[in-house]
């Protein structure tokens, strides 16, 4: 596994496993899974209503909670409503402190909300705080407001919508860039695209690897979601080999920097 050393000086594995639409009934079983594959790094959200499966799967781990990264996500709520679903999160994956709390997306107040983020960043109950499908803009209005910085923004990111712009800007800010969809949930033919075939025969790996290879060696976190543990440890198994600079730049060259999902 590599790390990354957030603006708030924890490390953070750089690749890690997406529950979004794994059911409640099944997620307990997919993050044990994961776990013995290997993952440490589990990304949830108040959304997919699976949060609790997640605190199970790692509370009944042999592994310490200080061995877990956990990342969950909040709807944009307000001040009030956000100090209370934080204490609900806390319940939900049966922990003391979450590594690190995402506005989910912006929508109302979410100035509000990052204020309860931020007291509960000061209170230890958050070690990271951080933003998703947020813009240029509107991460720049979250820094010239608080005094706590974002350590990540998590936005869709893959092969077809690299986000150069705005992953630079986030490194210029200190803001670790984190890819959501790393494989465009399939979208685009992505698994039998040629390009990336041709790189897979070339490096013995398969497509996905070499899609969470090039996210990963890009410096961006990736989160590949699967119900399969044969492809989560596929997915795992990208550590062993370095694309070189011809495959980066043909995969670069892939980039059609547009939502795959419709997202403005
Ligand atoms: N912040 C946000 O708004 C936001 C939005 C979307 C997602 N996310 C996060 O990002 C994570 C990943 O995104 P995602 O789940 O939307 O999509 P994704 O990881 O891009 O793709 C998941 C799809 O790829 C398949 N798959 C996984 N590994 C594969 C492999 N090695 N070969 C072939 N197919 C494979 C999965 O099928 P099987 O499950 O059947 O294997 C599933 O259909 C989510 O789980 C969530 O944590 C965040």
């Amino acid at each position: 596994m590599e790390y990354i050393t957030l603006n708030t000086g924890y490390k953070m594995p750089i690749l890690g496993f997406g529950v979004y639409q794994i059911p409640q009934r099944d997620t307990e079983r997919a993050v044990r899974d994961a776990i013995d594959a290997g993952y440490r790094h589990i990304d949830t959200a108040q959304l997919y209503r699976n949060e609790v499966g997640v605190g199970k799967a790692i509370s009944k781990a042999e592994f310490p909670r200080e061995d877990f990264f956990i990342t969950t996500k909040l709807f944009t709520s307000g001040y009030q409503s956000t100090k209370k679903q934080i204490d609900q999160a806390l319940k939900y994956l049966q922990t003391d402190y979450i590594d690190l709390m995402l506005i989910h997306w912006v929508i109302r107040d979410y100035h509000g909300t990052y204020q309860a983020l931020e007291e509960a960043f000061h209170e230890g109950k958050l070690r990271s705080i951080g933003l998703s499908n947020f813009n240029q803009n509107q991460v720049q209005d979250i820094l010239d407001h608080f005094e706590v910085k974002p350590s990540v923004l998590q936005n869709e990111m893959h092969v077809f919508y690299q986000r150069t712009p705005l992953r630079q800007f986030s490194k210029d800010k200190n803001i670790q860039f984190e890819s959501w969809a790393p494989f465009g949930e399939g979208m685009n033919n992505t698994f039998t695209n040629d390009v990336l075939r041709t790189i897979a025969k070339k490096y013995d790996k398969t497509v996905a690897q070499i899609i969470l290879r090039f996210i990963t060696q890009e410096g961006v976190v990736a989160i590949p979601k699967s119900v399969k543990k044969e492809r989560m440890m596929e997915n795992f198994d990208i550590f062993n080999f370095k694309l070189d600079e011809w495959a980066m730049d043909t995969i670069r060259g892939l980039n059609e920097e547009r939502s795959l999902f419709g997202w403005p």
